[in-house]
């Protein structure tokens, strides 16, 4: 995948062209830097979620139609940051944005079971092929809930995560990510480190990471754990790495992962908050073939409404049904989630939208392919579905520790520049992948590319 041999990029170039980007997009959005002045005064930093920051100060969005997005400003981009992968569907999607109207008039809220609710789970379950489902609110809420019910079905404590993978902000998996490399720890005996502060060190003692694509590591600390008298109730992962671009599973090893836990008595969790409903009709359990006993999904499920789910096998619910684990939210299942869930997965992402999802995608990654040849740029293109990016990086990156031990942190925040300021909407100051929505087209993915080659030429000019 990548190129064999490759320019050097001239640091000195790289930080003259971001500045020069920054300046011009600090020039397109002074409506932007209105709003910051007047939001922080109430709102921390000025954004509702530490995730939105950005200096000199956020962009901030007004509406959304399709593939587009616009700026306080006026000023008009093609989204493939989609509200990190919630948006598959486009914004503004008639059919969710009739089914949520709807329900408006109907009552938003009565913390008691609608028929939307059966229909969502009936599909979730026919997709994923998982008997039973409930409902949560944000991705968070899922892994948190997945994770207590596996700590039920087992009688352990210890969880095993993957080094570097992020599953929401409770303190059982805010830990070991983040890391600097040379903090990362040795491979078999990975650090367990709390991801900022306020999380207490006895849960952050409970959670043990070990590296992702690689099995035969895990099988090893999870004997040593039994060994210790710690054997973990489960195994949370995402089954394609996200959050650092995209790191896909190699051949043989999800299948592997769901061997050594079967054989342990762990549960396997799948954390699909950002790959299901996005590279697949039935996420990443669909497209590897590998089943785990309990399934994440957010995001892109509620069509842009706040919603959640875990689904799994009945021995998993086991004891939720039985009442002794008490999985519960005042907002599960809130019915205007439910009505754009529904809408979302029975009219919106259907076998056409997939299919149409994968021919962009191959598209845009073959494109961003032609342009690292064509400037022998260091990086290569991956992907899966609606998500893919560009790594810049010459060498492959398979887990978190390769990740960082060549991650190129200026270059992605000049490619970030350079694509806002030709109306490429991407996540603000993080090393995202895209997501593309079934209303993008080949020429949105053609604009994509562009601006990319513009960046590559100017860096190798
Ligand atoms: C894989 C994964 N799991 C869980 C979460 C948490 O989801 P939320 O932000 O909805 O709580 C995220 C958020 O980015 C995620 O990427």
């Amino acid at each position: 995948m990548s190129t064999e041999i490759h320019v050097e990029i001239d640091r000195a170039r790289v930080r003259e062209l971001t500045a020069r980007e920054a300046g011009v997009l600090d020039g397109r959005t002074p409506g932007s830097k209105d709003f910051y002045e007047r939001a922080r005064k109430s709102l921390v930093g000025g954004v509702a979620s530490s995730y939105q920051l950005r200096d000199p100060w956020p962009i901030y969005l007004s509406h959304g139609k399709g593939a587009q997005v616009w700026d306080v400003d006026g000023n008009e981009y093609l989204d493939f940051h989609n509200g990190f992968g919630s948006m598959v569907q486009g914004h503004a999607h008639d059919a969710i944005s009739q089914a949520v109207t709807e329900r408006i008039g109907l009552g938003t809220h009565f913390a008691a079971p609608t028929e939307d609710a059966i229909v969502v789970g009936e599909e979730l379950a026919r997709r994923w092929g998982l008997p039973k489902w409930r409902y949560v609110n944000s991705g968070s809420e899922a892994t948190m809930d997945a994770i207590r019910i596996a700590r039920a079905a087992t009688g352990r404590e210890t969880i095993v995560k993957i080094f570097g993978s992020y599953h929401g902000h409770h303190d059982y998996v805010m830990v070991s990510i983040g890391v600097e490399y040379d903090r990362i720890g040795d491979r078999l005996d990975l650090e367990s480190l709390p991801y900022g502060m306020g999380i207490p060190q006895a849960v952050v003692d409970l959670t043990v990471a070990v590296p992702f694509n690689d099995a035969e590591a895990m099988e090893r600390r999870i004997e040593r754990l039994v060994d210790e008298g710690r054997a973990p109730a489960c195994v949370i992962m995402e089954p394609v790495m996200m959050n650092l671009g995209v790191v896909l599973p190699e051949p043989g090893y999800l299948e592997a992962v769901r061997e050594i836990t079967r054989a342990h008595g762990i549960l396997l969790i799948f954390d699909e908050v950002k790959t299901g409903l996005c590279i697949a009709a039935g996420g990443a359990v669909e497209r590897f073939g590998v089943t785990p006993d309990l399934v994440t999904l957010a995001k892109a499920l509620g069509g842009g409404l706040p919603s959640g789910a875990i689904g799994g096998t009945d021995e998993a619910f086991e004891l939720v049904e039985a009442g002794k684990v008490v999985q519960v939210g005042t907002y599960n299942g809130n019915p205007l989630s439910m009505a754009a869930a529904r809408a979302n997965l029975l009219e919106v992402m259907t076998p056409e939208a997939y299919a149409h999802l994968d021919t962009l995608n191959e598209h845009l990654l073959q494109g961003c392919r032609s342009v690292i040849e064509a400037y022998s740029f260091p990086g290569y293109s991956v992907g899966v579905g609606s998500k893919g990016c560009v790594t810049f990086s010459p060498e492959r990156i398979v887990d978190y520790a390769s990740f960082k031990a060549n991650q190129d942190a200026e270059l992605a925040e000049l490619a970030w520049h350079y694509n806002m300021n030709r109306g490429i909407f991407m996540t603000p100051g993080r090393e995202e992948e895209w997501t593309l929505s079934i209303t993008h087209t080949i020429e949105d993915c053609d604009r994509f590319v562009a601006a990319f080659e513009e960046m590559a030429h100017d860096l190798t000019a």
